[in-house]
């Protein structure tokens, strides 16, 4: 009889803990409720659980930490302890491969980061080094829980520690869906990429209302931290996307071309794109007057696999173009000066984006291919007042500490300090081409002849200088901005036929594919920042 009993008392509690379970689990499912999920939809956002699902492969979801509530008991805090405290955790799959992921629910107390939130991303952060895996967060959050006052700026900083001890370590990837404010940006700006949503996202470290105060200008959200501000102005952002749905699915894409960690290579995929595929296109694309522009991408796109792509910083310092391609099927970083705009010179902001993503592909084992047509770096005193010295020292210093396969293509010029610094011979590049159209000199012809000439045409008759100079143009022309001078001295390993640069590339990939190279033991470099 006895024994009956505590059978049955048994199976009640089983039943009484099943159904505790699914309570809670559609307490946390619910987030902050249908009318503030209903606010969120009318604002053109997804909630949070909607876009880890468009984010990861199908049921492949592994929530963590959903069970967790926040202890704050200030401000009638202990009233509302809703299961998960607004963040979802866990992890899941991207084309197969496992990747975490933390997204802020806004609908929870607009997405604040209380103590508990903290330590769910840094567990997530935690598993995802030791397993080597990626770490997506989808923010959109009002920052510090101000309930919970120091706790929350705690859990801010463990969390920017992590961000920084995971640097190359494993990709970090992050998208701004709503807003983040305030000291909530420096996690997203140590991550290696920033997606933002183009009408719905917003970053600053100061808002309007503060700026108004302190420096009385008056500026709206939007324009003050806006996606268009982030990719186009401050360059802090690395893709816009028209919405949620478009953000994830460009996360989807970019994963595609990265090595889960520091110690794998990027995933290869097939292609039938023949690796001695020529492209006659390519002969005559550049110009034959030195002064007009052309499209660098056309380069890159008739070269690439399947002539696709995928940029990034698209709109942000457009005379240098970054971005990552597949050559026989396996992720290359593509860094090409773009002649189409500002003639292609190195500028401070082109030399930041260039080196910022050198350094990504390094880190990542995703080897370097540079497309070279640079006029040296942009003259005037803006440039030389904001720094452009330690700035195009980044790009340099980058370029000769990576130790990935390099290779570069010399398309027309390349003259002066640029030469040096886009991935030259000099600086350890591994295959080194030029095309017959290549100009490799210490700077142009019109300015080298002002220069060394300067006497002569100062003394020769009015009448006859303006022919002295462009005799002495054509002959400095002929005599040095010419592939064939590099070439001799073995600075170019190879003038080729620009057609076949996509089986020359591929050819010397391949003979790269078990290249090691290694700095100095040291603690780190001190890139000049
Ligand atoms: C607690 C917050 C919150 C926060 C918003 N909420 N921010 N709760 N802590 N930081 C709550 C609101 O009370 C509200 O609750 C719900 O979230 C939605 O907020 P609304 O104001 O109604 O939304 P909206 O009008 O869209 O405005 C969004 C917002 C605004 C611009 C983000 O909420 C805002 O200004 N919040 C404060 C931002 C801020 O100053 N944070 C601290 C930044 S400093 P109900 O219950 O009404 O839905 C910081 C330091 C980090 O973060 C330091 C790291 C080192």
């Amino acid at each position: 009889m006895s024994e009956t009993k505590r059978g049955l008392s048994s199976e009640a509690r089983h039943r009484d803990r099943m159904e505790e379970l699914h309570r809670i689990s559609a307490e946390a499912e619910a987030g902050g409720g249908s009318e503030r999920r209903e606010r969120e939809h009318k604002a053109g956002k997804l909630t949070a659980r909607e876009r880890i699902h468009l984010l990861l492969d199908e049921g492949t979801f592994e929530e963590l930490d959903k069970f967790v509530r926040h202890r704050c008991v200030d401000f009638g805090m202990q009233e509302q302890r809703p299961a998960g405290d607004g963040f979802v955790t866990g992890f899941g799959r991207i084309d197969g491969r496992l990747v975490y992921v933390f997204a802020q629910d806004f609908t929870v107390f607009g997405g604040s980061l209380s103590e508990t939130n903290a330590l769910k991303i840094c567990k997530i952060m935690d598993l995802a080094m030791r397993a080597g895996a990626p770490v997506i967060g989808l923010n959109d959050s009002g920052g510090a829980r101000i309930q919970e006052g120091v706790a929350s700026l705690a859990g801010y900083a463990d969390i920017f520690l992590r961000n920084t001890l995971a640097s190359g370590v494993i990709p970090q990837v992050s998208a701004i869906m709503g807003p983040c404010a305030g000291g909530a940006v420096y996690s997203p700006a140590i991550t290696d990429f920033i997606f933002m949503t183009r009408e719905t996202s917003y970053m600053f470290v100061t808002g309007p209302d503060v700026i108004k105060t302190v420096t009385h200008e008056e500026v709206t959200k939007q324009e003050l931290g806006g996606a268009r501000t982030h990719n186009e102005k401050s360059g802090v952002a690395h893709f816009v996307s028209r919405d949620d749905a478009d953000c994830l699915a460009m996360i989807r894409e970019l994963m595609s071309f990265l090595p889960s960690n520091n110690v794998e290579d990027a995933p290869r995929r097939a292609t039938s794109d023949s690796p001695a595929r020529r492209d006659e296109s390519l002969n005559t694309l550049v110009p034959a007057d030195p002064q007009k522009p052309y499209d660098m991408k056309d380069v890159v796109h008739a070269i690439v696999d399947d002539g696709y792509f995928f940029e990034v910083h698209e709109h942000y310092a457009k005379n240098i173009v970054v971005g990552f391609a597949r050559l026989d099927g396996r992720p290359v970083g593509i860094v090409g000066n773009q002649p189409a705009f500002l003639a292609g010179v190195l500028d401070i902001n082109a030399s930041v984006k260039g080196a910022r993503f050198v350094r990504f592909c390094d880190a990542f084992n995703i080897p370097l291919i540079t497309f070279e047509d640079v006029p040296g770096f942009l003259p005037g005193t803006q440039q030389e007042f904001g720094g452009i010295i330690k700035h195009g020292a980044k790009l340099l210093f980058a370029f000769a500490e990576a130790t990935v396969p390099k290779i570069t293509v010399i398309t027309r010029k390349a003259y002066g300090g640029a030469y040096c610094v886009m991935a030259s011979k000099h600086i350890r590049t591994d295959a080194n081409f030029a095309w017959p159209t290549a100009e490799i000199a210490v700077m142009g012809p019109e300015g080298a002849v002002n220069i060394v000439y300067r006497r002569e045409l100062d003394k020769a008759p009015e009448s006859e200088r303006e022919i002295l100079r462009q005799e002495k143009i054509a002959e400095f022309r002929d005599r040095f901005a010419n592939p064939f001078v590099a070439a001799e001295r073995g600075y170019i390993d190879a003038v080729i036929e620009p057609a076949d640069t996509r089986a020359r590339i591929i050819t010397a990939l391949r003979a790269l594919e078990n290249k090691r190279d290694t700095n100095p033991k040291k603690k780190h470099g001190n890139i000049p920042l």
